[in-house]
């Protein structure tokens, strides 16, 4: 005979079995849409993943039109960290190395970047590997080369201010700079 204590817990498993099913799994992506009403926001934004630890040695991927705001949430984001001086586009370098505070940060712009050999030639890989803070701008045009990342930043244009911002977070690292 079922023990009361089993009838009564019978329901409440059943109820916490599907409560799990309908979280996200924690190596699965987590999503979240913004908009940024100008840059100003854009701004805020960077500021805030500056001030998650775990952006030390996260992979940044950022994907967007010319001229969506890539660079600029870049600037921004080395800035708050610490960079001073001039944040050049890296375009005709492909990356552009940079000492802050207490951590190494790349900025990448794959737009030209068009030789696979390069890839080890220049120690991307190894880069990629080791720790630092990675920001990719245009990683479709390396994509068979680079890891997954952290996080997938959307930009979409919405006028000359307004820019509708996906973030996806692919890893526990990501969800940590979603949070
Ligand atoms: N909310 C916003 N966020 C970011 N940039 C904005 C915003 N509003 C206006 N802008 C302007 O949009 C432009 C974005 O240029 P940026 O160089 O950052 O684009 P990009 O995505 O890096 O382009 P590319 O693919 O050519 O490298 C800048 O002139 C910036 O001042
Ligand atoms: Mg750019």
């Amino acid at each position: 005979m079922a023990s009361p204590v089993a009838q009564l817990g019978q329901p409440q498993w059943t109820l916490a079995l599907s409560t799990v099913e309908h979280h996200t799994p924690i190596v699965g992506t987590a999503s979240r849409t913004l908009t940024w009403q100008g840059e100003e926001d854009t701004r805020a934004f960077a500021e805030r993943l500056a001030g998650h630890p775990a952006i030390a040695d996260a992979f940044i991927a950022l994907h967007g039109d010319l001229g969506a705001g890539k660079t600029t949430l870049v600037r921004h984001l080395l800035r708050a960290l610490g960079a001073q001086g001039r944040i050049k586009s890296p375009t005709y370098a492909v990356a552009e190395p940079y000492e802050l505070p207490g951590l190494a940060a790349w900025h990448f712009d794959f737009y030209r970047f068009d030789d696979p050999r390069e890839w080890e030639d220049a120690g991307f890989r190894d880069l990629f590997a080791g720790p630092g803070l990675k920001l990719a701008e245009w990683p479709e045009k390396a994509a068979a080369l680079l890891p997954p990342a952290d996080l997938d930043i959307h930009i979409a244009v919405l006028d000359d201010e307004r820019r509708r911002v996906t973030v996806v977070a692919n890893t526990p690292r990501g969800r940590e700079l979603l949070a």
